[in-house]
């Protein structure tokens, strides 16, 4: 017998929706939104004005091979503009990945702690997810490769990763590589790129150029400030670059995405002013927080992990509570298995300091 109205496809319904994080605190005089690893300094001025300039043709259809763009980034990091593709958000990109490379039956490996978007790409896709197990919540690569099957057709990795902060250093990366059959595809998603500063990371840009089965994503919601434009990027092998091509709506990036992003890329002052910010608060953030006898993931990223007991008065929740109250929002990161912790961005030297006093204040009060 035929279905009495239209049926998704298998694994549709399985898929748990993303959920973004809190921007409401009712209640609280002043609000601190620490949930999204958005930018605490907002965009570059340059770009705003680029934003606004376009206003004046809201008429006009984008250019739908976002051109301006691709030569900008291609500038920018010495790339061939001809192997970038430009998405609404990288979350576009992987999703487009996704439905280009995977079909019923095939399986994508993502990691214990990974990005929600991978599972929810991948099933969508009609594809199963397959979790690898992080080591002190970060990938492991040996883990990674002994889910291999015949049906594994990508694997996701973010480095560094959303929500742990943790980062696979490159040799880890190009083993990682090495071991996987040639026709399956590696991810590398590195929307956290510009905060990174260790000398065993790099952002995926090396292995895309020298291998045929590697893509590498970016994106401008972080340390651009433009999450609200949706607007990110890829680089991948010609070959994987045209099969995106074909599936991508024709005009997925809006003009206001565009202008802005050109013009973010050429302020490298105020990337820089960010950058500097968050080397300064983030070693600041977690040691503060570690005083306080509570572990936080050492992060190379613009957010930190933290941990909370179990105890009853003491949880992650009972802090979440707490910080909310005082119009501070982070992170529950249930969804991403860490029913425990609370992931928390960081933001203007005001926010760090009263999250640091509030957490604090939390742990003084009897339990
Ligand atoms: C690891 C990771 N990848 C991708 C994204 C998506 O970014 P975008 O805003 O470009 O879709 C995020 C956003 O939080 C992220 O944390």
């Amino acid at each position: 017998m035929s279905p009495s109205r239209p049926q998704p496809r298998p694994g549709v319904l399985a898929i748990d929706a993303y959920v973004p994080g809190k921007s409401e605190a009712p209640g609280a005089a002043k609000v601190f939104k620490l949930s999204s690893n958005e930018s605490p300094h907002g965009p570059s001025p340059k770009a705003i004005a680029a934003y606004n300039a376009v206003g004046k043709h809201l008429e006009d259809y984008p250019d739908g091979a976002s051109t301006d763009l691709r030569a900008a980034i291609g500038r920018t990091f010495g790339l061939d503009p001809d192997r970038i593709v430009c998405g609404a958000g990288s979350d576009d990109l992987l999703n487009l990945l996704a439905r280009a490379y995977l079909a019923d039956g095939d399986e994508a490996i993502y990691t214990t702690h990974g990005f929600l978007v991978y599972p929810i790409a991948t099933m969508g896709a009609g594809a199963k997810p397959v979790v690898a197990p992080e080591t002190n919540y970060t990938a492991d690569v040996d883990a990674i490769l002994a889910r291999v099957t015949p049906r594994t057709k990508m694997v996701f990795l973010a480095n560094p990763n959303n929500p742990t902060g943790t980062y696979v250093p490159f040799d880890e990366v190009k083993r990682l590589h090495k071991g996987l059959p040639a026709h399956v595809l590696l991810v590398i998603d590195a929307a956290y790129a510009e905060y990174v500063r260790r000398n065993d990371y790099e952002a995926g840009i090396e292995l895309v150029a020298t291998t045929d089965n590697t893509v590498m994503c970016r994106t401008f919601s972080k340390i651009y400030g433009l999450a609200g434009l949706r607007i990110g990027w890829m680089y991948g092998p010609a070959h994987v670059v045209d099969a995106v091509n074909r599936i991508r709506g024709p005009f997925n990036v809006n003009i206001a995405a565009i202008a802005a992003s050109v013009a973010a890329l050429e302020d490298s002052a105020h990337q820089e002013m960010a950058r500097q910010h968050n080397l300064k608060w983030l070693p600041w953030v977690a040691e503060e927080i570690g005083k306080l006898g509570l572990q936080v993931t050492p992060s190379v990223a613009n957010f930190v992990l933290i941990h909370f007991p179990a105890t009853k008065g003491r949880t992650a929740g009972d802090a979440n509570d707490f910080l909310m109250k005082r119009g501070l929002i982070l992170r529950q990161v249930g969804a991403y298995k860490l029913p425990n912790a609370l992931r928390m961005t960081i933001g203007s030297e005001e926010a760090n300091r009263l999250v640091v006093k509030a957490l604090a204040d939390f742990l003084g009060q009897p339990a």
